[in-house]
Order: structure tokens, then C-alpha cells, then sequence
């Protein structure tokens, strides 16, 4: 992709190397790059990212890391904001050029803030899929559970292609893949174009079209956890509806029924 000169990142001499960028729709695009040899992290974790501003000064944001814990390399998964600060920049990164990293994993979307349980459900909305792209990549959400589902609801049918490569790419992986097919439920969702699950995630779970759909019947803090990732009216909506099931927060100090992380985007 050709971009404007004045645009073009700042040279960031220690920074982690772009190996590969995908740009998704006109809004969404994914990366990956270097991983510093040092970053231990636990999969649905976040860090800061960035990139050095015109004064020297580094600008950065709170991204999930959509790879596993046991990649070689981070991927992250990011919105573009055309007035962002950050990402209006960051969507022209190319193989080669550097990014910040702040190597300080932290984030509550870990299974250490679950208590034990048969059946997680990661709920997520647009680049909040990312954190779940990480967990359901890594062996232990499949050892932990018996059930693994993934929700994820965008705008339109186009904004679905990262999930629905990650869960192909998931179910025909080498070390995961039995664990997954067996394992891991994907639910789309569409909310401003039929398809064929139209509408929030959140609607589904108060009308039950999620349960009947999947054949649930038994929902609630005995077998389920869940992770949420989207924004913070979602949280806000999940937490009410998690409530009524008697399902409560958990955090990694007092794991619980079910955590919220919101999307960070800029
Ligand atoms: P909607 O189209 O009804 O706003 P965005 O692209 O703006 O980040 O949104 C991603 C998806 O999250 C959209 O499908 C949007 O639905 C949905 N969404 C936004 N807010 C909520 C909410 N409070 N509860 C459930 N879904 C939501």
C-alpha cells in the first residue's frame, strides 16, 4: 500500500519489527510483529502499543494480544479510526517498519478470574474478538472446559472474516485442532445486515434465540463462565443480564461466574 510520505512512522530504533499486515475492511485490520524475547504474558491479555508522534514523544493505547502465549511472534487486531490519534497512523504500518511495545501484559479476560466451570462463553463485538483470538488458541481453554463458545457480533457480514478465518484456521490446527471441533462453537452475529443470526448478542440472550440455537437449556453460575471483550455499553448490558442469572465478576485475586475487558480503540 502507497501512503503519504509525512504519514510514514517515525523511525523507532528499539522498537518490534511489522511481519505481516492485513488489512480486513476499510475499517478493520490485523498485524503482527516481533515479540520481545522476555514477554511472558497469559492468553487474553493486553498491552501497550504504539507509535512515536511527531515530537519524539511515543503515543500509545491499550491493545489485547490476539496470538496465543505460546507464539512466536504478537498479533493484534485494531479498528481504524480516520481522526484516531493513533490509529489513523497506525493502519499504514508495513513489514519492516517498527512499533512500541510496552512489555507490561496485564488484563482480567485470564482464566485465573473464573472459577472452575463445564462451559466458557467468550462474548465479543468488533476488534473485541482479539483477546478471545488469543484464548482460543491456546490448549488450556480446551483442557479447562467442555464447551467453548466463541459470539461474535460486528455491524456486517465483511466484518466477521477475521473470526471466521482464526476458528477454520483453529479447527484444522495441528495441536488444537481435535480439542476444537470437538469443542469450540462459533455464533455470529449481524446487526446491521441480515444474516443468518441477525441482531446483538445481548438481544439473543434475553430472548433465548442464543439457548435455542445451541440447545441450552441449563444456563447459569453452576456450569458457565464467561469472558466479555466490545464496548462499554456491552459491559454494561452483560453485566445486567448476567445478574439475572446469579452469576458474579470475578477478578484474578476472586475468580468468579464471568469478566469484562473492554475493546480499546483511538
Ligand atoms: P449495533 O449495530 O446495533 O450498534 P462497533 O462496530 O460500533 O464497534 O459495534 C460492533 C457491534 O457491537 C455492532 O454490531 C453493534 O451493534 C454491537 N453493539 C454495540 N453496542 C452494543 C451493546 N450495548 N450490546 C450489544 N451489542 C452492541
Amino acid at each position: 500500500m502507497q501512503y503519504e510520505k509525512e504519514i510514514r512512522p517515525v523511525i523507532i530504533p528499539d522498537g518490534q519489527t511489522v511481519n505481516l499486515v492485513e488489512h480486513w475492511t476499510d475499517r478493520l485490520f490485523s498485524f503482527r510483529v516481533t515479540r520481545p524475547k522476555s514477554l511472558r504474558f497469559r492468553s487474553g491479555e493486553f498491552v501497550m502499543i504504539g507509535l512515536l508522534k511527531d515530537d519524539g514523544k511515543p503515543l500509545l493505547r491499550a491493545y489485547s494480544i490476539a496470538s496465543p502465549s505460546w507464539d512466536d511472534e504478537l498479533e493484534f487486531y485494531s479498528i481504524k479510526v480516520q481522526d484516531g490519534p493513533l490509529t489513523s497512523r497506525l493502519q499504514h504500518i508495513q513489514p519492516g517498519d517498527k512499533i512500541i511495545l510496552r512489555p507490561k501484559p496485564v488484563g482480567t479476560l485470564v482464566h485465573d478470574a473464573l472459577l472452575p466451570g463445564k462451559r466458557i462463553w467468550l462474548f465479543s463485538t468488533g476488534t473485541g474478538i482479539a483477546p478471545f483470538a488469543s484464548l482460543a488458541r491456546d490448549p488450556q481453554t480446551y483442557e479447562n472446559y467442555e464447551h467453548v463458545i466463541l459470539t461474535h457480533t460486528c455491524r456486517d457480514l465483511n466484518e466477521l472474516a477475521y473470526g471466521e478465518r482464526l476458528v477454520m484456521q483453529i479447527k484444522n490446527d495441528p495441536l488444537i485442532g481435535e480439542m476444537a471441533r470437538e469443542k469450540l462453537i462459533y455464533y455470529p452475529t449481524t446487526t446491521r445486515e441480515t444474516s443468518v443470526t441477525t441482531g446483538r448478542i445481548t438481544t439473543r440472550l434475553e430472548d433465548g434465540t442464543l439457548f435455542e440455537d445451541l440447545g441450552v437449556t441449563d444456563f447459569g453460575a453452576e456450569y458457565d463462565r464467561a469472558m466479555v471483550c466490545g464496548s462499554i455499553g456491552l459491559n454494561t448490558d452483560m453485566k445486567r443480564i448476567f445478574k439475572t442469572f446469579h452469576m458474579n465478576e470475578g477478578a484474578n485475586s476472586s475468580p468468579a461466574h464471568f469478566v469484562l475487558e473492554k475493546a480499546f480503540v483511538g
